[in-house]
C-alpha cells in the first residue's frame, strides 16, 4: 500500500521536527505521559541530566503549567531555568481546546547569554574609553595652558612688569575656572540619581523661566523676542521640578548661544498635549545644527564652543530618562533648532490631590 499524501506530509513534518535545532516536548497531562520529544530535546535533557519520562520531566515545568492553566488569557508562557551551568528557556503552550496537551519548546541559551554579556561589556568598555579620552582632553588642554603660562612667568619674572605678570595670572586663573566648571558638571551627572517626580504646573514653570531668560538677555545685551503658548489642558505634568529646571536652562542657554549673532532672535516656548504626555517645545531661530552633527550633540564632550564642556545635553538626556521623559532635537542649519521634551501628563486624581494641597 502506498502512503496517502496526508501521511507523506505528516512524515515530512515529523522528520523536520525531529531534526530541527529546537527541542520539542509534548506532554499529555491527563494521561501523565510525554507523548513526543525530538532529537534536540533529548540532547538538551541529556545535558541537564533530566530524562524525557513524565515523572522526571514534569516537576521542572509543573509551576509554569499551573500559571498557564490558571490564566484564562495567556496561551504561552516563557521561563528561563538554570540547570547547573546551563540556562534553558522553556516556552510552554497549551491549545485552548485541549489544555491538557502542552507543547514545550526547549532552547539552550547559555552561549547566547554569554555572548550578550560579552557584547554588553564591550559596549561599556567603549563608553568608559570614550569618557576617559574626553576627560583627558578637557582637563589636559587647560593644564597645558597653565603649565605654559607658569613656565613663561618663571623665566621672565624679573623682566616682566606687574601688568604683564597680571595677564599671566589672569590666564592661569581662567584655565583653573574651566577645570572647576567641568568638575561641577560631573557632579551634576550624579546629582539626580533619584529624582522625585511630583505633580507640577508647567505653565507656571514656563513663566518663571521666561522671566529669567528676559532678565538674562537684557544683561547680555541681546534682544530676544520670546513668545509662550501653553495649550489649555497641557499644564499639569509629573516631573522633578529642580531637574526639569536644570534641563530647560541647558536648552535655553544653548538656544541663546545659537542666536547670539541673530538680530531678530526669536524664541518660542510651547506646551501641548499628545495622548498621555505633554510636549514642551523650545524653538529658536539660531544657527542650527548641521545634519551630520545631529547624532553627536547628545554625546558627552561634543561641543562647538570654545568654553563649552559638551556635557549640557548629555546631562539633560540622562536626567530626563530618570523622570520617564524623552528629548528630541530637530534642526536645520542656518534656520534654527527645536528641542521637544516629552513629559508624562499628571492623572486627574493626582491633579485633584495637588490642588487640594495648594488650598490646605
Ligand atoms: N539650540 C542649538 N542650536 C545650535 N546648536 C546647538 C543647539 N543646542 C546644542 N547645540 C550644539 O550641540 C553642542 C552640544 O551642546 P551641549 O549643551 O551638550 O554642550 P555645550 O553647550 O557645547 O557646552 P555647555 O553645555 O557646557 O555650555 C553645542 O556645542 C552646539 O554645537
Ligand atoms: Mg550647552
Amino acid at each position: 500500500m502506498t502512503p496517502s499524501s496526508d501521511e507523506c506530509d505528516c512524515q515530512i513534518f515529523r522528520n523536520i521536527l525531529h531534526e530541527i535545532n529546537i527541542g520539542i516536548v509534548i506532554v499529555d497531562l491527563k494521561k501523565e505521559v510525554v507523548t513526543y520529544y525530538n532529537q534536540q530535546a533529548s540532547e538538551i535533557l541529556g545535558l541537564i541530566t533530566l530524562s524525557p519520562d513524565f515523572e522526571s520531566f514534569y516537576p521542572t515545568i509543573a509551576p509554569t503549567i499551573s500559571t498557564l492553566q490558571a490564566s484564562t488569557t495567556a496561551k504561552k508562557v516563557k521561563i528561563v531555568k538554570k540547570h547547573g551551568e546551563r540556562l534553558i528557556r522553556y516556552t510552554l503552550d497549551a491549545p485552548a481546546k485541549s489544555r491538557h496537551l502542552v507543547s514545550i519548546i526547549l532552547q539552550d541559551i547559555t552561549d547566547q547569554k554569554r555572548m550578550d554579556s560579552i557584547a554588553e561589556a564591550v559596549v561599556t568598555m567603549n563608553n568608559v574609553g570614550y569618557i576617559f579620552s574626553g576627560i583627558r582632553h578637557e582637563i589636559g588642554n587647560p593644564l597645558n595652558s597653565i603649565k605654559m603660562a607658569l613656565t613663561v612667568l618663571q623665566k621672565n619674572i624679573d623682566r616682566f612688569s606687574p601688568d604683564e605678570i597680571e595677564v599671566y595670572f589672569i590666564r592661569v586663573s581662567e584655565e583653573i575656572s574651566r577645570i572647576e566648571h567641568l568638575l561641577k558638571s560631573f557632579k551634576n551627572f550624579n546629582m539626580y540619581e533619584q529624582p522625585q517626580t511630583t505633580v507640577m504646573d508647567l505653565a507656571d514653570f514656563i513663566m518663571h523661566n521666561t522671566q529669567l531668560i528676559t532678565a538674562y538677555s537684557s544683561v547680555k545685551d541681546t534682544l530676544i523676542s520670546i513668545s509662550v503658548e501653553v495649550e489649555p489642558g497641557a499644564e499639569m505634568v509629573k516631573a522633578d521640578r529642580r531637574a526639569l529646571q536644570q534641563v530647560t536652562m541647558n536648552i535655553l542657554a544653548n538656544a541663546m548661544d545659537a542666536m547670539q549673532n541673530n538680530k531678530e532672535a526669536r524664541l518660542i516656548i510651547s506646551a501641548h498635549s499628545q495622548e498621555q504626555s505633554i510636549l514642551l517645545k523650545i524653538k529658536d531661530n539660531g544657527c542650527g545644527i548641521p545634519a551630520a552633527a545631529l547624532d553627536d550633540v547628545c554625546k558627552p564632550f561634543y561641543t562647538t564652543k570654545e568654553k563649552g564642556t559638551g556635557l549640557g545635553l548629555a546631562l539633560s538626556k540622562k536626567m530626563l530618562a530618570q523622570m520617564s521623559c524623552t528629548m528630541d532635537i530637530v534642526s536645520v542649519e542656518g534656520e534654527g533648532t527645536t528641542v521637544t521634551i516629552t513629559i508624562p501628563m499628571a492623572r486627574s486624581r493626582e491633579i485633584a490631590e495637588y490642588k487640594q494641597g495648594l488650598l490646605a
